[in-house]
């Protein structure tokens, strides 16, 4: 895990590996940002030229490494691009900051510590930072043995400009810290094989960081979903060695706090079942399970950072897999809710996880409830592999979680709810079939989980097939493999939820 720290020390005084400075494509050529004063004085002024010699332009996710003149306490000066430089007034944008902060936390894996002299006006831009940093830091090496001593990320990070005895810089820190690790931790449980992380062990985690941070937490087992009448989650596990699991993992704060309830998608590994997927289709599926990951991440964060608002995640877990118990295209399952499903596809088995957890979620009447699953191949022809959909029956929520992923920096985008996609999933024998018209195929699924929310209850689906795993090479703080979608967008929902801005 990478240290952070805050220093009052100046650029030029600070001992480290590395400094870090941005640099901005300005009407006149590449400007140096600000914050990296003292480091281009130390190159005479002339920290933008040497820089534009060496090819940089300022672009982002650029990072041009030169060697530190005599001046420096620092044998290299890593220069990463922010973009256009702000016009008048107006600062660099915050995702601009926290992408340039990652591209340059991965320019120096190997490093042991790295100052960061990128420009900071206000707490907002020490966070944005601090998050690309600790987010680009992050290696999975659980399972590579050689790489695991070798070039690891930095060991610490030191944000040079935020003012480290001002209160409000030190929570933005910590929360910084909180949030980065947790969003991590969802990472790692993203990329551990679908052979290790089982239901079973993934509730073991749970239960595991519930204890470590002081959370309520509840896990059914096959037996005991059995008992309650979870058809759904039992449906999708029953052709799998590995048994399902319902996580509860509840995080209070106070009686009188707003109650959010967080729902995710756990298929620890989607075969696709009967409906088996094709070759090609398969070998990524450990990703389904994403939308539980951040659920979980979300919840610890909120209590780490001690948010005044109640949290409760439920973690619908279970692996679909083919075998002679498994569930059969034809199969009626009766939900929790007492809602008969014909399963017509195997292979459409989150929506059928999540409406028994989305029922028993709204039992508790809470303020609102929010999924996030990696629910569907037509969202992701939709809006490509870094934005997520998001679907609600209530407009209002709809547009304030958009607002709320922009400002955290997550990419999404809103999407409608048809009702006469509804019709697609009649069924001849049970009260909805779990597939319906091909043709807006994200959308049926957010039409299907909305049956199973209770009367009257806020709610909103987030589909992140698309954004939750990163196929592509790494870029700003994005990693290969698990990204950590969404957990920004739910831990500041929840934030948005304490200070009472939602209403
Ligand atoms: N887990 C998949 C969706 C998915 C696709 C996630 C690509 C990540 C990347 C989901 O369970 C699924 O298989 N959905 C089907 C639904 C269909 C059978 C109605 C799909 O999207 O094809
Ligand atoms: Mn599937
Ligand atoms: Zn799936």
């Amino acid at each position: 895990m990478t240290a952070l720290t805050l220093s009052t020390a100046g650029a030029a005084t600070l001992r480290a590996d590395a400094l870090v400075v941005g640099v901005a494509k300005g009407a006149k050529g590449l400007v140096v940002a600000p914050g990296a004063e003292a480091v281009d004085k130390a190159f005479d002024g002339k920290l933008a030229a040497v820089l534009e010699t060496l090819g940089a332009s300022g672009a982002e996710g650029e990072a041009v490494k030169v060697p530190a003149p005599s001046g420096l306490k620092t044998p290299l000066v890593l220069a990463v691009g922010l973009g256009a430089e702000p016009e008048g007034d107006a600062g660099y944008d915050a995702e601009a900051l926290r992408r340039a902060a990652g591209t340059a936390a991965r320019a120096l894996f190997g490093q042991k510590k790295a100052a960061f002299a990128l420009p900071i006006e206000a707490t907002e831009d020490a966070e944005a930072i601090a998050e690309g940093a600790l987010l680009g830091a992050y290696a999975f090496t659980a399972y590579q043995d050689a790489k695991k001593d070798a070039k690891g990320p930095l060991a610490e990070v030191a944000l040079l400009g935020a003012k480290p005895r001002d209160k409000a810089f030190k929570a933005s820190v910590e929360r910084s810290l909180a949030l980065t690790e947790e969003i991590n931790r969802a990472r790692d449980l993203v990329n551990t094989p679908p052979n290790e992380l089982t239901p079973e062990a993934f509730a073991a985690v749970a239960s595991a960081a519930a204890k470590e941070h002081g959370l309520k937490v509840q896990v059914l087992d096959e037996k005991a979903l059995a008992k309650g009448g979870y058809g759904g989650i039992l449906g999708v596990g029953a052709g799998s060695a590995n048994p399902p699991r319902l996580v509860k993992i509840s995080y209070t704060h106070s009686k009188n706090a707003k109650h959010l309830a967080f729902v995710g998608k756990g298929i620890t590994y989607d075969s696709g079942g009967i409906s088996l997927k094709p070759a090609g289709h398969n070998e990524t599926m450990k990703c389904d399970m994403a939308g539980a990951a951040a659920v979980f991440a979300a919840v610890v964060a909120a209590a780490r950072i001690g948010l005044e608002v109640n949290v409760t995640g439920w973690l619908a877990l279970a692996e679909n897999m083919p075998s002679g118990s498994a569930t059969r295209p034809g199969d009626v399952l009766r939900m929790l809710s007492g809602k008969t499903v014909e399963v017509l596809n195997t292979d459409a088995e989150g929506r059928l996880v999540l409406a028994d957890a989305l029922w028993k979620a709204s039992e508790e009447k809470p303020d609102a409830i929010v999924d996030v699953a990696t629910l569907t191949g037509a969202m992701v022809l939709a809006l490509g592999n870094r934005t997520f959909g998001i679907m609600s029956n209530d407009d209002a929520f709809r547009t304030a979680i958009h607002e709320i992923a922009d400002e955290a920096g997550e990419q999404s985008w809103p999407m409608p709810l048809p009702s006469d996609l509804r019709k697609g999933m009649d069924s001849p024998t049970a009260d909805i079939a779990n597939m319906g018209e091909r043709m807006g195929g994200g959308l049926v699924a957010g039409l299907f989980l909305k049956e199973f929310v209770g009367e009257g209850i806020t709610w909103a689906h987030l589909d992140i097939a698309g954004p939750a795993f990163h196929e592509g090479a790494p870029y700003g703080y994005t990693p290969k493999g698990g990204t950590g979608s969404s957990v920004r967008t739910l831990v500041k929902l929840a934030e948005r939820t304490a200070s009472g801005d939602l209403g």
